[in-house]
């Protein structure tokens, strides 16, 4: 079991602005999540995975000193969220959606960039995530942001059953 390490919060985002301007979205915002956030979140999660993890479940993972939740907001609503939980080293993105009304405008990309941006804060230097084999939406992001395939795991996925394409990124 590696050792955990406390996020840190404190770095730049200066990265994350200027894919928002590329897209135009000068009101979006990400930050770390509050407890009065996880309904809305709830809500995304909800639409989002077949086996959504309940209210109770995130907010253990807010109470979690290894786990990170940072949500995007835009007009006052959260439209995105990723959960993050740290090790040593290295990073496990554990979840990334965002709202379906939403997807396409380059927020999911945007809280991509965003965690590069917190590992580079927290010195972690390797982003590891898994993804369902069927998700070509998620698969192409990662791809196009530099993650590649490292194995596969049988039958890691349930409600429908499938096997889970693991994939790193090592950071610069
Ligand atoms: C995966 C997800 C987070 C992407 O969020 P998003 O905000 O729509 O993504 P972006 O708009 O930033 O897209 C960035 C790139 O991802 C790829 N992409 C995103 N959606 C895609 C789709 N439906 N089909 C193909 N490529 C897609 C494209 O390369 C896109 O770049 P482009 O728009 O310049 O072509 C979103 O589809 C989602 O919430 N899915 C449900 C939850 C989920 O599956 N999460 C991943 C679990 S591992």
């Amino acid at each position: 079991m590696p050792a955990c390490r406390h996020f840190s919060h404190n770095y730049s985002s200066r990265r994350v602005a200027a894919e928002w301007n590329k897209y135009n979205m000068t009101d979006l915002s990400i930050g770390e999540a509050q407890i009065s956030d996880l309904d809305e979140i709830c809500e995304i999660e909800n639409l989002s995975f077949s086996t959504p993890w309940s209210k109770d479940d995130l907010k253990s993972t807010l109470e979690n000193d290894s786990a990170a939740i940072y949500c995007a907001r835009s007009e006052g609503k959260i439209c995105g969220y990723m959960i993050l939980y740290g090790t040593l080293f290295d990073c496990d993105i554990a979840k990334i959606a965002v709202c379906p009304d939403k997807r396409r405008q380059g927020i999911g990309r945007a809280l991509m960039e965003y965690c590069f941006d917190v590992c580079a804060g927290n010195d972690l230097d390797t982003v590891f995530l898994e993804v369902r084999e069927s998700n070509t939406a998620a698969i192409s992001l990662y791809t196009s942001l530099g993650f590649e395939q490292i194995n596969t795991r049988k039958d890691y996925y349930k409600a429908p059953e499938e096997d889970a394409v693991m994939m790193r990124k090592v950071l610069n």
